[in-house]
């Protein structure tokens, strides 16, 4: 079964869920890994959590929450085996994965609706890494690890 690690900040505790419950439809396994709550917390100590699940092997995939997104993809992008791409809409998802290879998808749970959240979340699964020209491009991103 593959699997994905999903965590968010208390801003994103809503849509963690009902994201985690698609995943399950859809066949992913899901690692979550909190917040269990809707006390505030720091988003960066939860990028910590699926950067460390996508290095240990744990998981292919992550999914990222808070507020607004930006201060999580910050948080997540500081790894460098970490590609997190914020994402609005079914186009970014999209491109997110066939130009870039994103390995994480982060939304913004204040700022997107779910179902718009839904159908990003499908398409960033569904969707394969055009490799060519884009190959080089992603392997750049690396370059000054
Ligand atoms: C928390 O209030 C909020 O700052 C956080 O969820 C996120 O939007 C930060 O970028």
């Amino acid at each position: 079964m593959r699997t994905i690690a999903i965590a968010s900040d208390h801003g994103g505790v809503e849509l963690r869920a009902l994201l985690a419950r698609d995943l399950a439809e859809w066949g992913w396994g899901v690692l979550d890994l909190g917040t269990d709550g809707p006390a505030s917390v720091d988003y960066p100590d939860f990028a910590v959590k699926v950067a460390g699940a996508l290095k240990s092997g744990q998981a292919e995939r992550g999914l990222l929450l808070c507020g607004t997104g930006i201060g999580i993809s910050i948080a997540a992008n500081r790894f460098v085996h970490v590609r997190a791409a914020l994402v609005h809409d079914a186009f970014g998802a999209r491109m997110a994965r066939q130009h870039n290879d994103a390995n994480v998808l982060v939304m913004g749970a204040r700022v997107i609706g779910p179902e718009v959240a839904r159908d990003c979340l499908k398409i960033f699964l569904e969707t394969a890494f055009e490799g060519g020209r884009h190959a080089g491009r992603v392997a750049k991103l690396s370059d000054n690890a």
